[in-house]
């Protein structure tokens, strides 16, 4: 059995695709060993809580690490995790944490590069594609190996929101248990 650990600071749709795909068997041999938030009011807490998985709060780095060392997961999981991580925490679980994006990195990616500035920038700068990418995570922001990225078209009537919502249904929701298994092997 692998584990993973999911990070997480909001909604947490990311972090539900993949409990279905734990529940589901599309990731098969994989538990989620915790779910941690760096936000003690992110719904995704309350949608670990309904699968029974455990979850702590942790906003300071020193007990994340001493948490993930005690886990010593197979697989770190960024999902709308806010925080940037020290190069030290990333140097010591090297090429053991993975992050998804809404958008084709190295594309509109980097400091200020979230949430819905993304897909303003992207309308702004009049692209016909967009998308999501799973990379793991290095020292920088949004740099590391891309993993998977799937495009998708965008719409001329599509404004930051409806884009938004159509990366997230359509393409991270599917993309992230692909990368997932990929990685695990
Ligand atoms: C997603 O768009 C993800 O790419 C980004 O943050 C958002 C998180 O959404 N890193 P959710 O919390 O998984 O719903």
């Amino acid at each position: 059995m692998k584990k993973i650990v999911v990070l997480i600071s909001g909604g947490g749709t990311n972090l539900q695709s993949i409990i279905d795909s734990v529940k589901n068997s599309e990731l098969k041999n994989v538990e989620i060993a915790k779910v941690i938030s760096s936000n003690k009011n992110a719904y995704g807490l309350k949608r670990a809580v309904n699968a029974n998985i455990p979850t702590s709060i942790i906003q300071n780095e020193s007990e994340l690490k001493s948490v993930l060392r005690n886990i010593n997961p197979d697989l770190i999981v960024l999902a709308g995790y806010v925080k940037i991580l020290s190069a030290e925490l990333v140097a010591e679980f090297e090429n053991k944490i993975i992050n998804i994006h809404p958008a084709l990195l190295p594309k509109y990616g980097g400091k200020g590069m979230y949430g819905l500035n993304v897909h303003k920038k992207v309308l702004e700068n009049g692209e016909k594609q967009t998308g999501a990418t799973v990379h793991f995570v290095d020292k920088g922001t949004d740099t590391g190996e891309i993993i998977l990225q799937k495009t998708l078209d965008v719409k001329k009537n599509d404004t930051p929101e409806t884009l938004q919502k159509r990366v997230l249904e359509n393409i991270e929701h599917k993309i992230y248990t692909h990368a997932i298994k990929k990685v695990l092997g």
